[in-house]
């Protein structure tokens, strides 16, 4: 079967009362499913604890956006991996481009975020991805190796299943012009092989998903893509409606890949 995965990344997004109102409008669609894919949300840091309380004994699983490295100590402002895991968060989304572009995240502190989540038992969402100069310029592939390589840097063949690689063309993102197949295929392909060459087999039990403007109008051709298998999702994430007719695209190719 075809490992699913779709996550919603909710960003600055959402006070308290409106995150309880959309978690309860996907729960409640979701309701008697016996889901194949996993299905994640990501609220802003101050929606965890309700959110937790209400998706708890329940198929939805929690992550946040973003992390310090360090376990605890003078970071003033920062959010420590332990402290994620202490409110209910298994997924945490590192190295995000909006945290490399606005708050000057380089490779080498998303790779300390990797492994202080790995060490926590956390399961990162490693973002990747190309802007557009970047592609214009041929890059694309230059670029996504480097973030592996230096983004994955010691991490162990026996962690990489672990982590879920989000490859998202910054292009894509929240620009409503999302990836043809042909560029997520090309994409995605390139990503696996470099996981399996760096890694090994084990590689191949990794959770590659796509991100850039993903919809429910777009997602049943995206989810089709061998190599894709689920979406990090902005924007149609924070609309019940929309957010659950990503989840059920992908439990049709979850049910139809068994
Ligand atoms: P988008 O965001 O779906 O709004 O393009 C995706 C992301 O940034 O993860």
């Amino acid at each position: 079967m075809k490992q699913m995965l779709v996550a919603g990344n909710w960003k600055m997004n959402k006070d308290i009362s409106e995150s309880v109102a959309l978690v309860s409008e996907i729960l409640s669609s979701l309701d008697g499913k016996d889901l194949k894919s996993k299905v994640l949300v990501c609220p802003p840091f101050t929606s965890i604890p309700v959110v937790q309380k209400l998706i708890e004994n329940t198929t939805l699983l929690l992550g946040a956006q973003n992390c310090h490295y360090e376990s605890k100590g003078a970071y003033t402002g920062e959010i420590s991996p332990s402290m994620l895991k202490s409110a209910g968060c298994e997924y945490v989304i590192v190295g995000h481009s909006e945290r490399r572009a606005y708050f000057f995240e380089t490779d080498n502190i998303v790779n300390k975020k990797v492994i202080a989540l790995l060490a926590h038992n956390l399961k990162p969402i490693f973002c990747i991805g190309e802007t557009l100069n970047e592609r214009n310029d041929g890059l694309t592939f230059d670029v996504v190796e480097r973030q592996i390589q230096l983004g994955l840097k010691d991490v162990v063949p026996e962690q990489i299943a672990r982590i879920v690689i989000a490859y998202e063309p910054v292009w894509a993102i929240g620009t409503g012009v999302t990836a043809t197949v042909e560029q997520i295929d090309e994409a995605h392909r390139f990503i696996r092989n470099r996981l399996v060459e760096l890694f090994g087999s084990r590689a191949n039990d990794v959770i590659i998903l796509y991100g850039g403007s993903v919809n429910s109008q777009n997602c049943p051709e995206i989810f089709a893509i061998s190599e894709v298998n689920g979406a990090l999702v902005g924007g149609a994430s924070l609309v019940g409606k929309e957010f659950v007719s990503i989840i059920d695209s992908s439990e049709t190719i979850a049910s139809s890949t068994q």
